[in-house]
């Protein structure tokens, strides 16, 4: 199949933009096909970006023996149902964070995907930022040493998302800041620190926050506006989690940010978009700089190409089912921690 491109489709619009950006920009990519229950979302973006077909309903979409791939990238209520029809239509999935509502269904995910052996890449996209790939490398060279202690957050001061409207809805989210912000960022440190196991998690979350805030509305709100928690991992190191929606922060809107601490060196990716890099490190007893000035045209990679590419050369995606379902394992012990007031062995 070298030299093909990959003919895809895109289930959801509202992120789905993004993915349908990134397919259309890449050279391994035709994107052939859209789907939304939104008719006049779906038929602007079809006309804007000249996409052959247009679907309402994705299971008509996998129908088409012309695609090969799909994005899903509708609430998170609807990841496991498609994701499992598509796979089992004989189509790649590339999905959207998080992977499902709870680590049951993750499973069921797991298991089709591995009886059905198509691909299936969770679009974490932290993942592809260069500096984030950058310091990947940094970490696979030793430049950091062991990392024992790290740390990651995703805050926001105001900033329960609407979408089109589910996403504080426990029964179509699954929950709040957790599994929508948290996700990303806890994927991200445990990617970059070798995906060690999590063995324990002890996790907190608060509402009343969000509930004051969304009082007056007609919006649903019963998920946690913000989340903390202390995780063990198996080779002794600790992470410390924070997320919110909607925290009374001092100084700035929001914060993200990962940060590592190695024996050789350290390093904090956070702060505001474009989010910069930076890393100390040991040498010889003097603590230095190291700070990326150009860098290799290999990490302008979109996880969109990367997911067409895997589908080609038949590798695996960087971003697996099985990474999906392990931090789903520690999202759901962290509610089960906060909603039991102790420590949880994942
Ligand atoms: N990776 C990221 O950075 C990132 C950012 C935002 C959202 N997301 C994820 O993307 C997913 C969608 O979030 P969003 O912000 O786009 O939500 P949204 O509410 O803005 O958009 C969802 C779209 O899906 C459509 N839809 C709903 N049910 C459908 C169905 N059965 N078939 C086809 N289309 C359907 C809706 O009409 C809507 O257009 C979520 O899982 C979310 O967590 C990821």
């Amino acid at each position: 199949m070298m030299g093909d491109k990959v003919k895809v489709g895109v289930i959801g619009l509202g992120m789905g933009k993004f993915h349908i950006r990134n397919y259309k920009a890449s050279p391994n990519a035709e994107l052939v096909a859209i789907c939304d229950l939104n008719v006049e979302r779906l038929n602007s973006m079809k006309e804007q970006e000249n996409i052959p077909l247009a679907f309402t309903d994705y299971r008509d979409m996998l129908l088409s023996d012309d695609i090969q791939g799909v994005s899903i990238a509708v609430p998170n209520f609807l990841h496991k149902g498609i994701a499992i029809d598509a796979m089992k239509a004989g189509k790649h999935v590339l999905c959207e964070k998080p992977m499902a509502m709870n680590v049951q269904e993750a499973q069921e995910m797991v298991d089709v995907a591995k009886a059905t052996g198509v691909k299936f890449m969770m679009h974490f996209n932290s993942r592809f930022v260069s500096d984030v790939r950058f310091l990947k490398k940094r970490i696979e060279a030793g430049d950091l040493g062991e990392i024992y202690y790290a740390k990651a957050g995703w805050l926001r001061r105001r900033g329960i998302p609407r979408g089109t409207g589910w996403f504080a809805d426990k029964a179509k989210a699954g929950g709040g800041p957790l599994i929508d912000l948290g996700v990303h960022v806890l994927d991200l440190s445990l990617w970059l620190m070798g995906n060690p196991k999590v063995v324990s998690v002890s996790g907190s979350t608060y509402s009343q926050l969000g509930n004051e805030l969304t009082k007056d509305s007609d919006r649903i709100f019963d998920v946690e506006d913000l989340a903390s928690a202390f995780l063990r991992l198996d080779n002794g190191a600790t992470l410390l989690l924070e997320t919110s929606w909607a925290q009374n922060i001092v100084g700035k809107k929001s914060d993200r940010y990962i940060e590592l601490y190695g024996y050789k060196g350290g390093a904090r990716w956070g702060g505001d978009d474009p989010i910069p890099l930076q890393m100390v490190e040991d040498r010889c007893g003097d603590i230095s700089e190291l700070k990326p000035v150009q860098l290799s045209e290999d990490y302008l990679e979109t996880p969109q190409h990367h997911f067409v590419s895997c589908i080609l050369e038949d590798k695996e995606p960087m971003a697996t089912a099985e990474h999906g379902l392990e931090v789903m394992k520690v999202l759901d012990a962290i509610y089960l921690s906060a909603k039991k007031g102790e420590e949880i062995r994942v």
